[in-house]
């Protein structure tokens, strides 16, 4: 099974939208695909419940500690046969939480918004990942969403760039402020199973997180690369994306 984290201690940074998004594209090209829902808010399974019968399943997990109670290990479960676990996480995960959240992920991927704010609460969260969270040791691999982009030449995105930068991590995508995602939620699905041409510049936006992570999945069910699903080779995103990997 591949885990996936989407985590920042910032709330509202697009945790829940990255989760979603990602479990609706794998779920559709067949993947045995949940979601476990660690924000007592339960925004992801919230969107699951509003997801049609007619789009592929996902399993719902509910990870969030009864109010009043404190985690020790998370009592969530999923089916056995599960491919594919996105894990939503909740605004300011620290502590134990932080560290059996990252011992269960391959991967992690942290959303931040370009602002002022958002920059300087991540960096604080990506201390902790390594220092309380173990994420070192655990070898899992890390990258950096922008997400909310409305202005790719204003001062705050040039600092939100140089931030990503100065970390180190693979920064993959730019998401930008679209009514798309809110439309995606509003009816329980993701970009990738909107009409193409409505979601087109969304589903570019996401591929590079896809492309990151495809190489873990076997290519099964005749699921086509995701160079050939979308033009990521004329992305500049991915062009960046090569530059910052050397690939
Ligand atoms: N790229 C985006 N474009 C438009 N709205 C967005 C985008 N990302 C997030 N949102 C909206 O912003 C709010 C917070 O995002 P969410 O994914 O729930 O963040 P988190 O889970 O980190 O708290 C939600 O209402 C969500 O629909
Ligand atoms: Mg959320």
């Amino acid at each position: 099974m591949l885990t996936i984290l989407v985590i920042n201690s910032k709330g509202g940074s697009g945790k829940t939208t990255l989760t979603t998004n990602l479990a609706s594209y794998y779920a559709s090209k067949k993947y045995r695909t949940a979601i476990m829902d660690y924000d007592p808010q339960g925004s992801s399974l919230h969107w699951l419940r509003t997801r049609s019968g007619a789009f592929d399943i996902i399993h719902g997990a509910n990870g969030a500690p009864a109010k009043g109670a404190v985690t020790l290990h998370s009592k969530s479960w999923i089916p056995t046969d599960t491919e594919v676990l996105i894990i939503d996480a909740p605004a300011g995960t620290t502590g134990l939480l932080l560290k059996d959240l990252v011992r269960k992920a391959n991967y992690i991927l942290i959303p931040v918004a370009p602002s002022p704010i958002d920059i300087h609460a991540t960096a604080d969260f990506i201390k902790d990942l390594y220092l309380i969270g173990g994420a070192l040791t655990a070898k899992v691999k890390i990258a950096v969403v922008a997400n909310r982009v409305r202005n790719r030449n204003s001062a705050v995105y040039a600092s939100l760039e140089k931030f990503l930068a100065s970390l180190r991590l693979p920064f993959l995508t730019s998401i930008s402020d679209s009514e798309v995602y809110l439309q995606a939620v509003e009816q329980g699905v993701g970009v990738f199973e909107m009409d193409e041409m409505a979601s087109n510049t969304e589903r570019r936006e996401i591929a590079p997180i896809l492309k990151w992570l495809e190489g873990s999945f076997p290519n099964r069910y005749g699921v086509r690369a995701i160079d050939n699903l979308i033009n990521l080779e004329s992305s500049k995103q991915y062009a960046a994306y090569r530059v910052v990997r050397k690939i």
